[in-house]
């Protein structure tokens, strides 16, 4: 899926209609949808402690927005209060946003690209930290959707939300800070990503790495692709893998967060994600994965150019 995409020709694609060129059978009714949210008054909003919008609206129009959302469930990512809905996610990402905090790593003025961003909810967060233009890529159309849904009413035009995977781009140092949160483990070639991520940082950048560390040995590679009931897991890492493959491609690990692991306070069903979650992912008896892994283990690292 290589579409050697300049990174001004996407810009461009998504100013003229976010999602250009996609094939999707759900694309009409998505358009519908986000036609149909309606056009209120935005009275204030808070990115730098949740992710929270005022609206001046009717309750019929609350109720009737609570509906069009509700029908782009899985809400993964988030929490969201729009308006008065508690858009409670599957995730409390704002779990992981205080762990990637702790590190101290300032984002004011710079120029992010967020690899993997779901729908946005982090690059909300970044610009409450004073980001000054937040590109994000995601390839999951209903994760665009939800993020165009939110930005609909929020009407941050910093930041955008590109319905491409990392490949698909020309690389270009372009960024200061690149994140790639939860990605690496989905890719069959985990030293191909952190090479490309690189080729995309100006010098003196910086990447935020977040991802799930092995705790058997230096790399896992896990049999059919599934862990704790997520599809397309390929490969982890432990920290002084990550570390080894920083080098390979002229960067050095500069900081980490010990490792934090999942459960379910984190990560939970909830009327915005009914599916299946992590408690339907473990044994209990055994305290291990359903595939007899133990439980994921996440860490962040900061990388800088040598
Ligand atoms: C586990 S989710 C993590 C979402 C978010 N970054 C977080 O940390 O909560 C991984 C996301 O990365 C996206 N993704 C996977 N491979 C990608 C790639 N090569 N380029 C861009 N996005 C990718 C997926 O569609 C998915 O939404």
């Amino acid at each position: 899926m290589k579409d050697n995409l300049e990174w001004s020709r996407a810009e461009y694609f998504y100013s003229k209609d976010p999602l250009n060129g996609e094939k999707d059978k759900r694309i009409e009714s998505w358009s519908k949808l986000l036609t149909s949210l309606p056009n209120v008054e935005l009275s204030s909003s808070e990115l730098k402690t949740e992710v929270s919008i005022s609206l001046n609206w009717t309750s019929e129009q609350k109720r009737a927005t609570e509906n069009l959302l509700l029908d782009l469930i899985p809400w993964r990512k988030g929490p969201f209060n729009l308006g008065g809905i508690d858009i409670d996610t599957e995730w409390r990402s704002n779990l992981k946003w205080e762990r990637f905090l702790s590190l101290g790593l300032s984002l004011e003025g710079k120029k992010v690209l967020d690899v993997g961003a779901g729908n946005g909810y982090y690059a909300f967060r970044m610009l409450g930290e004073r980001a000054r233009e937040v590109i994000c890529l995601e390839p999951n159309l209903t994760h665009v959707i939800q993020f165009l849904s939110i930005n609909h009413f929020l009407k941050k035009e910093e930041v955008k939300v590109i319905p491409k995977r990392l490949e698909q781009l020309t690389p270009k140092p372009n960024f200061d800070i690149i994140f790639s949160m939860g990605v690496l483990y989905h890719q069959r070639n985990p030293s191909d990503h952190i090479k490309l991520l690189s080729s995309n940082l100006k010098p003196k950048g910086k990447i935020v790495l977040e991802t799930i560390l092995s705790f058997e040995g230096s790399e896992m590679e896990i049999k059919n692709g599934k862990y704790a009931n997520m599809p397309n897991v390929w490969y982890l890492h432990d920290a002084n893998g990550i570390k080894d493959i920083a080098h390979q491609h002229g960067l050095k690990v500069s900081a980490y967060t010990k490792g934090h692991v999942t459960s379910s306070n984190e990560q939970r069903k909830t009327r915005w994600m009914p599916f299946k979650s992590f408690s339907d992912a473990i044994n209990i008896k055994t305290g291990k994965t359903l595939e007899g892994y133990s439980l994921p283990k996440r860490s962040f690292f900061i990388l800088e150019k040598n």
